[in-house]
């Protein structure tokens, strides 16, 4: 039988894979967000990660349930945040499965991309098909667990170039939903288990979490020191075996909340992890310590910090990114704010509506900016910020922090110039 692909989530997972699938197959995009479905028909993707939806012949979207009924193949690419006291939030996961399993058929395969803690698709997902089915797993239906990698903004790493790790609920299973993505990707690797892929997606973002926050100890510990961080990575970076990370802001929903499902995971069977929380504790801390910092930068050049202006460049959780879901810069603005500063944020990148309805802040455009400011805050580094006139925009005892050091130092004097 030709396979009929549905995808359950259209956001930034869904639809680059929505996009790769209709190449191959008849692709059955499906969303919950009437808005977005009905952007998506009009040609226009919010997220900005593509231009030419309208080109891609084998692709239907749409907002009704009823449309991805006849499908064989249904992956589930829905949203996986936790909630305000930091506990996975699988309740996306579990309607889709419960959707799917109304309209789960003979032969079908369910596979699951959002990140999840080990065990959560068999021991959570999978009994809700089987009830919703009146099937029963790995006679009647299969499924699986196929993480996401996909990096927004990178020009380099893509779906169809990156290797993906995929994995079935049988061994044929697991064969038949390897062959699927080897016909729109490079490489994949075909893991040992569900429990096994799931486990291996959690410990890349949490590894990468545990990373930056080695590097944003040492911030903390090298600023009472006096020493500049950026300086001293430069020179342990000659050591071969040393890796190179980069201090700055843990936000979006990946590497600041992925360590969570872990962690999650781990008390359930009554185990604390303290290396794992520990991390997670240190990058959440670098929002207040960024503003406190600045807030002395300030105190040394002589600024008030009352009704100091401020311009913070950036609003998305990183460089070159729209997305501005758990974005940490929004926490330097409130408290910068809350030191009397008027902060002014610039980002030309993101939705100006979004970021009004999420975090009551008006954000403008780069090419609005206009007057004299005492200091910038080069927070998330879009490439709009890297060849920006600062000097013409800044008064003579003001200073600018680049946060990720990314501004090249030789076009400022030193004395002006800051980077964590
Ligand atoms: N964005 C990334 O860079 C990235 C990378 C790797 C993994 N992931 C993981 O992939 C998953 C999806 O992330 P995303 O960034 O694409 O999220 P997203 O918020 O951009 O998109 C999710 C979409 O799912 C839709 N949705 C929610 N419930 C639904 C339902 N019951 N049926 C149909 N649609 C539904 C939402 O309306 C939304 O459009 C998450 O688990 C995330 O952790 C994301």
């Amino acid at each position: 039988m030709e396979n009929k692909i549905a995808i359950i989530g259209l956001g930034y997972v869904g639809l680059p894979l929505a996009i790769a699938f209709s190449r191959v197959y008849q692709t059955f995009g499906f969303d919950v967000n009437q808005k977005r479905i009905n952007d998506l028909k009009n040609g226009i993707d919010s997220n900005g990660q593509f231009k030419d939806i309208n080109t891609h012949k084998n692709l239907n979207f749409s907002y009704e349930e009823s449309s991805i009924k006849d499908c064989n193949i249904y992956i589930i690419t829905v949203p996986t945040p936790v909630d305000i006291y930091k506990k996975p939030d699988i309740s996306y996961l579990l309607k889709a499965s419960e959707m799917v399993g109304k309209m789960l058929k003979k032969d079908d395969i369910v596979i699951y991309e959002s990140t999840t803690y080990p065990t959560c698709t068999n021991k959570e997902c999978a009994p809700i098909l089987q009830q919703a089915s009146q099937l029963q797993l790995n006679k009647d239906f299969f499924i699986g667990y196929s993480p996401e990698r996909i990096n927004p903004g990178d020009p380099i790493y893509k779906l169809e170039n990156i290797t993906k790790i995929t994995s079935g609920s049988t061994k044929e299973a697991a064969v038949k939903i390897d062959k699927l993505y080897k016909s729109i990707i490079n490489n994949t690797y075909l893991a040992p288990s569900i429990e096994i892929a799931e486990a291996a997606k959690a410990i890349e973002n949490a590894q990468r979490d545990l990373n930056i926050a080695f590097v944003n100890e040492l911030c903390i510990i090298f600023d009472h020191l006096g020493i500049n961080t950026h300086e001293v990575l430069k020179a342990a970076e000659t050591k071969w075996n040393f890796l190179p990370f980069n201090p700055g802001l843990v936000g979006g929903h990946c590497i600041s909340v992925d360590p969570y499902y872990l962690v999650h995971i781990a008390n359930v069977y009554d185990y604390h992890p303290r290396v794992i929380s520990s991390g997670r504790f240190i990058n959440d801390l670098m929002p207040s310590f960024i503003a406190q910092k600045f807030i002395k930068l300030l105190a040394k050049h002589k600024i008030n910090p009352l009704g100091a202006r401020i311009g913070l460049f950036g609003a998305s959780f990183k460089e070159n990114c729209k997305d501005i879901r758990n974005a940490k810069v929004f926490e330097v603005e409130s408290e910068l704010k809350d030191f009397g500063c008027q902060v002014e944020m610039y980002d030309s990148l993101i939705c100006k509506q979004e970021v009004e309805k999420e975090y009551k802040i008006v954000v403008k455009r780069l090419d609005e900016i206009d007057g004299i400011f005492d200091a910038f805050l080069l927070a998330i580094p879009h490439n709009e910020f890297l060849n920006f006139n600062y000097l013409k925009y800044l008064k003579n005892n003001g200073f600018i922090f680049d946060i990720k050091g990314v501004l090249d130092t030789n076009h400022f004097n030193k004395k002006i110039l800051y980077r964590l």
